[in-house]
């Protein structure tokens, strides 16, 4: 796949990507987060900008170093990774390979919450749905090209194409992440891509580096409008 990248097949473009968790805060030294190690979304980064892309990298609480040329954003959680996005669109191309957290508690204690020392009594929090990044630009006017990922432990390409329609995107990588050998921290991924337009596509196992640039090439030839 490197001799698509030499030729610019991105040249021109804008790329957005979301990567790592998000974290919602509970009080000012506790919140609740999501296993991602951010490398998925930091190694398509890369080979966006490989393949001649301008890219913004809304980065949630990762310790990565930022790519080259790669315009990173942090945020913290997901309401600020889902304004993030908004500043930076528009955008040609959507990756979202965040881990983003589907609830946040309803209020964020202003203060360390205390345990009573009077009682064995656990801690009820309320959570509240966190808006869907990922659906919400891709139900804008000027929605980009829109990629998913699903992260499944069962039922995955059931699941990934109920989400490909839900969401109206145009692709979806289906991660199956119940398989220790491509799990979250790992530096190696293989998917099942869903292409709206073109059915199953299957990427085996390889580093994220190499999956990210096969990923972008795919992008990329779907981008070209002849094809
Ligand atoms: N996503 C998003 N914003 C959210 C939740 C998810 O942008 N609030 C994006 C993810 O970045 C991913 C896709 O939506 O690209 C699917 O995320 P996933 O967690 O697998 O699906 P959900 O729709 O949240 O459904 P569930 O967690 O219930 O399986
Ligand atoms: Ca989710």
């Amino acid at each position: 796949a490197a001799e698509l990248f030499a030729n610019g097949s991105l040249t021109g473009r804008h790329v957005l990507i979301t990567a790592g968790p998000t974290a919602e805060a509970i009080d000012p030294v506790r919140y609740i987060t999501n296993h991602s190690s951010g490398k998925m979304g930091f190694a398509l980064a890369e080979a966006a900008i490989e393949a001649g892309a301008r890219v913004t990298l809304i980065a949630g609480p990762v310790h990565l170093p930022t790519p080259d040329r790669v315009q990173r954003i942090n945020v913290t959680s997901a309401r600020d990774m889902l304004a993030a996005c908004e500043k930076a669109m528009p955008a040609d191309v959507l990756i979202a390979a965040a881990a983003v957290a589907d609830y946040r508690p309803e209020v964020i204690a202003d203060h360390k919450l205390k345990k009573d020392p009077a009682s064995e009594d656990g801690l009820l929090l309320r959570l509240v749905r966190n808006p869907d990044i990922l659906a919400t630009l891709a139900a804008r006017d000027d929605r980009p090209f829109c990629v998913g990922f699903a992260a499944e432990t069962q039922n995955l390409l059931e699941y990934a194409t109920r989400k490909l329609n839900d969401k109206n995107l145009d692709l979806i990588v289906a991660n199956d992440v119940a398989n220790p050998a491509i799990g979250f921290n790992s530096d190696d991924n293989a998917f099942t891509v869903i292409d709206r337009a073109r059915g199953e596509h299957r990427f085996a196992q390889t580093s994220k580096a190499k999956i990210a640039r096969q990923l972008v090439a795919l992008i990329a030839r779907r981008l070209q409008p002849q094809e």
